[in-house]
């Protein structure tokens, strides 16, 4: 059937419109959101929300009011010279031997982009959260209760702001697009995991400017730092702007040959269980590259994922509008001031669910290690009696090894001294029974003479 050639050039002319659009659309989608300054037709209320002094200012009271278990480290600085207000949390008297296996040691990293201001928010509502059960006059309410949970099992560490320079600028200019360093560097795009990969940029006016090396900023340092002193359990870095819960990896190398982290079913298992926590809202969780639809190169998350090892290594964005209109940056990012209370004790919870997770895993797999410790170490030294040389430690990072640097502060002592211990209990309860038994020797024998000897009395009575 023939068509009129006015018609066929009007569906031509829709489908190239369609066309471009989608063009305009993927391509805004893969340039990310601009970070050029937009009219912002809302800013924050700086009563309700911090700022960078503000943050400063409440970490330092909160460690001074609380020094038996908040530690404000103001070594880590930023280029221009700003602390990253490096924060631990743990009780601090409380030794790791308290704990079987020892505390679970968990790095949480907080403000990476200078927009994003929800997360750091989230921060200090969890820290206060705890800080306000842990009163001594507060004995025995189940606030105290919870607060003596966090502080005796866990040792946290806090990068409270990763990027404190960014923040400055957003606060100084009210370009709430702002996402990088002051010198435009997004930090989570210069660490060294597929650094220069086209999930970043090479551009200094690019949100994902990747800088010029891996760690060529001060900002990123703190991370490769703790994650070698601290040897944490898990790593989580917070971001907003989604409601979605990632795990490694999220870089293009591992999206094009589909490369899976180790403990992929742990760390699924652990992102449903964070998921949940908000059942009214729950967040969406799966690998990075297949939940994104874009591929980030040099992040934070995958290099403690893939190069450092860390058991769990998580990326969490923590909120996401409802309904964005565009033009304005920070409420693309952030609640609005007023919804700012419900929205951080809606995300709440999803610590405790990490928390208690963390404490199952590091229990079970610590119990799983001192048995295959102590058959590890019959092994050895049975190899050793035949002559044979010493079999090699597998190097595991889930677990303490002695090549491990998590032995840090735990140390491999602790099931070696509980070897030791049961030898020693078995050589005692050895000599114990060889003593016994020569005591049954020489009473035996006793008795034999002694009879004997009767025998020779009564011979010599009958005599
Ligand atoms: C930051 O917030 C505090 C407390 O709300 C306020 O007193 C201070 O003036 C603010 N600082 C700047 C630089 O805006
Ligand atoms: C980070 O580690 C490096 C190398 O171990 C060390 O030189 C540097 O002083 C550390 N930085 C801080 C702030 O502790
Ligand atoms: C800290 O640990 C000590 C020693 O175990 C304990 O006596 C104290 O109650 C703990 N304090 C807190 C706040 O958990
Ligand atoms: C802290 O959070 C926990 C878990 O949501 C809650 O049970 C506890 O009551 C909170 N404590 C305070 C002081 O708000
Ligand atoms: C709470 O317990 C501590 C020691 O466990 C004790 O010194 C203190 O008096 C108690 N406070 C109250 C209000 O019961
Ligand atoms: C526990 O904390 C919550 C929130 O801070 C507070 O409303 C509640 O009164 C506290 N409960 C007790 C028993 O102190
Ligand atoms: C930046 O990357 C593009 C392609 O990704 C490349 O063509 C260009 O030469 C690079 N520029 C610099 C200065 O490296
Ligand atoms: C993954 O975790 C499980 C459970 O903790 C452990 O048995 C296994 O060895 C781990 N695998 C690796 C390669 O770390
Ligand atoms: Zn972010």
């Amino acid at each position: 059937m023939a068509t009129p050639p006015g018609f066929q050039m009007q569906v031509l002319r829709e489908n190239l419109l369609f066309l471009t659009s989608i063009t305009v659309f993927i391509l805004t989608l893969s340039a990310g959101v601009d970070v050029q300054p937009q009219e912002e037709r809302y800013e924050p209320d700086y009563t309700c929300y911090h700022n960078v002094s503000s943050i400063e200012t409440e970490l330092r009271l909160l460690s001074m009011r609380h020094a038996g278990f908040i530690q404000l480290n103001n070594d880590y600085r930023s280029r221009a010279g700003h602390s990253q207000l490096v924060l631990r949390m743990s009780n601090f008297s409380s030794g790791v031997q308290t704990v079987a296996g020892g505390k679970v040691r968990v790095l949480l990293s907080y403000g990476e982009h200078a927009r994003e201001f929800f997360p750091v928010e989230s921060m200090l509502y969890f820290i206060k959260n705890v800080t306000n059960g842990a009163s001594f006059s507060l004995n025995k309410s189940s606030n105290h209760t919870f607060s003596m949970w966090v502080l005796n099992n866990f040792d946290i560490i806090f990068i409270g702001m990763a990027n404190p320079d960014g923040r400055d600028y957003i606060e100084k200019t009210r370009n709430y697009c702002w996402r990088g360093t002051q010198s435009g560097v997004d930090i989570n795009r210069n660490f060294d995991w597929n650094f220069g990969g086209p999930g970043s940029s090479n551009n200094s006016k690019d949100g994902e400017f990747r800088g010029l090396h891996p760690f060529s900023e001060p900002e990123t340092e703190v991370f490769r730092n703790l994650s070698y002193v601290f040897a944490p359990d898990a790593f989580i870095s917070f971001h907003s702007g989604a409601r979605h819960i990632y795990i490694p990896f999220a870089d293009s190398l591992s999206q094009h040959s589909r490369r899976q982290p180790i403990n992929k079913t742990l760390l699924l298992r652990l992102a449903r269980y964070m998921s949940r926590s908000c059942p009214s809202r729950p967040f969406k969780f799966g690998l990075a590259y297949d939940l994104t639809g874009y591929t980030a190169d040099g992040t934070a998350f995958d290099f403690m994922a893939g190069h450092e090892k860390i058991p769990f290594s998580l990326a969490v964005e923590l909120w996401e509008h409802k309904k964005h209109e565009g033009q304005s940056c920070f409420d693309e990012f952030n609640p609005k001031s007023e919804v700012l209370q419900a929205e951080l004790s809606l995300v709440h919870p999803m610590y405790i669910e990490l928390l208690k997770y963390l404490q199952k895993w590091k229990k079970e797999s610590f119990q799983r290690f001192q048995v295959k410790k102590d058959i590890d170490s019959l092994l050895i030294r049975r190899k050793k009696d035949d002559g044979h040389q010493r079999l090699p430690i597998r190097k595991n990072a889930m677990f303490y090894s002695e090549d491990s640097k998590a032995n840090r502060d735990f140390g491999a002592t602790l099931p070696s001294q509980l070897a030791f211990l049961m030898l020693f209990i078995l050589m005692i309860a050895l000599v114990a029974l060889l003593v016994r038994h020569v005591c049954q020797m020489v009473r035996k024998k006793r008795i034999i003479s002694l009879r004997s000897l009767s025998a020779t009395f009564s011979l010599l009575k009958l005599s």
